[in-house]
């Protein structure tokens, strides 16, 4: 369904950022990857979208291909990241059709809640494989070709690129295992795997021009994740105790790919950017005798503990 420009981005871009550029997104299809694709498209940049499903995959490029006239978005269907040949298949015809890759976002991934007693090796297997070696197979099938870009597009912060920015990746992460979440075990550990691949590639293709960094988001609303990983009853407890007091936006994980992908992430390297309203710095704060954030808004002193306050200040 065509969307508003506000739905997945904001006003401060400038249209025609990305002309003549080329963005490779797996896991395209998704609520979130899609928005940061529409976005991409809108300021003049062609895309290839990989997904399993074909019919997903296939009208999702279509839907996004409506954020700019002219527009070229291609929906590669039956294309699962964990077979190394198929994303060198689909890189490969990318770059055949549309001319280039200049960017990549890497964001395909499997999830389901269940605790460690009742997940078994094949579905472990299964989520490293998709997020873990999905994301290697994304890396190893567009890094000629983001080489390719990175020296195109070399940026010295003084001086305008006059072509714009290019040879850059994204990697679509989350912020499960900084702390640790149950009936996360899996994700959590794939997810670090992919925020440690994320900086082996800024280490060792930074000095050819690449800039390699995570997304990490918190809950977005109306997304595939959310719908999987959270009952609706409980969803606006959950969201108030977020310190930005609500879900997060697929526009705003959007406007986080334009900045890495812009001039104005020209320097970062090797980051995470964790777009979660500060979420999980809430989370030792959940199960606590004072319900966050209400007692806080309340400003009541704390009281019947031996550390409570004393005396006025
Ligand atoms: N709890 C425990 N185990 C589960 C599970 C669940 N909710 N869902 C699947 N599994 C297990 C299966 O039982 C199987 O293990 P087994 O062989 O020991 O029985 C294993 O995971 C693989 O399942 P299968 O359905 O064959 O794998 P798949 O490759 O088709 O699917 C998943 C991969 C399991 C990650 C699936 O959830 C998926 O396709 N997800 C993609 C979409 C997604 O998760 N997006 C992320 C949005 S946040």
């Amino acid at each position: 369904m065509p969307l508003e420009k506000y739905q997945y981005m904001s006003n401060v871009w400038r249209d025609g950022i990305f002309d003549n550029k080329v963005v490779f997104c797996t896991g395209g299809a998704g609520t979130i990857c899609s928005a940061q694709v529409r976005a991409m498209v809108h300021l003049g940049a062609d895309a290839c979208i990989i997904g399993r499903n074909v019919e997903k995959t296939e009208n999702m490029a279509k839907d996004i291909a409506t954020a700019r006239t002219g527009a070229k978005v291609l929906g590669l269907g039956a294309v699962d990241v964990r077979k190394p040949e198929a994303l060198t298949a689909a890189a490969e015809r990318c770059v055949k059709e549309l001319g280039s890759i200049d960017f990549v976002i890497a964001g395909a991934a499997g999830n389901f809640l269940a605790p460690m007693d009742q997940i078994s090796s094949n579905a472990m297997k299964s989520v490293i494989d998709i997020d873990v070696l999905g994301s290697w197979n994304t890396v190893k099938a567009t890094l000629p070709y983001l080489i390719e870009s990175a020296g195109k597009h070399k940026t010295d912060g003084k001086t305008l690129p006059p072509n714009g920015t290019g040879g850059r990746i994204i990697f679509v992460s989350a912020t499960l295992h900084y702390t640790g979440t149950p009936m996360q075990s899996h994700v959590s550990v794939a997810k670090a795997g992919v925020d440690a691949m994320a900086m082996s590639v800024a280490i060792e293709q930074g000095p050819r021009g690449i800039t390699s960094n995570v997304i990490a988001p918190g809950p977005i609303a109306d997304t595939e994740g959310v719908a999987r990983l959270s009952k609706s009853e409980g969803r606006d407890k959950s969201a108030k105790a977020i310190p930005s007091g609500r879900y997060g936006t697929v526009k705003e994980i959007a406007d986080a790919t334009i900045y890495l992908f812009s001039d104005t992430g020209s320097y970062v390297n090797g980051e995470v950017l964790v777009v979660d309203g500060g979420q999980w710095h809430t989370s030792g704060v959940g199960g606590r005798q004072w319900e966050y954030p209400d007692f806080l808004l309340a400003g009541a002193p704390v009281e019947g503990v031996a550390g409570g306050k004393k005396s006025k200040l």
